[in-house]
């Protein structure tokens, strides 16, 4: 049997996990930004695309502002979350329905969509 010491094993744990788990951490935020972006896109859920340039959504309005450049426009990606939570209570006139609050999406539904328009 090959002896390896401790810090030999530890490395080559620590390279294992690199090559192997990488992909599988990263295919679940592949899952997450796609779930975003369907319920941000369902005309029965997020309906974003009524008032926001979203992406490469079809047929987007104008009465909003196009989501773009979100991580330099919300540095704080909780401030993101709780414009989408319930937009009145930053401009109580906001035309933009208060998705977490009214219960339009559920809370994962939130994050999803929070995920994906922090990747715009
Ligand atoms: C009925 C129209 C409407 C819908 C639907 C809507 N919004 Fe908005 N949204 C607005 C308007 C108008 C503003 C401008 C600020 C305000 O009035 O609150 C805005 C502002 C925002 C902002 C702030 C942008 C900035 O730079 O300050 C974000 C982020 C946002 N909307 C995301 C969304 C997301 C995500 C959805 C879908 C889940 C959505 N909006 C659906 C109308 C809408």
């Amino acid at each position: 049997m090959i002896m390896i010491n401790i810090t030999t094993r530890r490395v080559l744990m620590a390279m294992w996990s690199m090559v192997f788990l990488a992909p599988i951490t990263g295919s679940a935020d592949e899952a997450m930004l796609e779930k975003g972006k369907q319920v941000a896109e369902d005309r029965r859920k997020g309906n974003c695309l009524a008032c926001h340039m979203m992406g490469n959504g079809e047929l987007p309005g104008n009465q909003g502002p196009p989501l773009v450049s979100m991580q330099l426009r919300f540095p704080d990606k909780e401030d993101l979350r709780a414009q989408i939570y319930n937009p009145l209570e930053k401009n109580p006139n906001s035309l933009m329905p208060p998705f977490g609050l009214h219960n339009i999406v559920s809370d994962e539904e939130l994050d999803a969509i929070v995920e994906y328009v922090y990747s715009l």
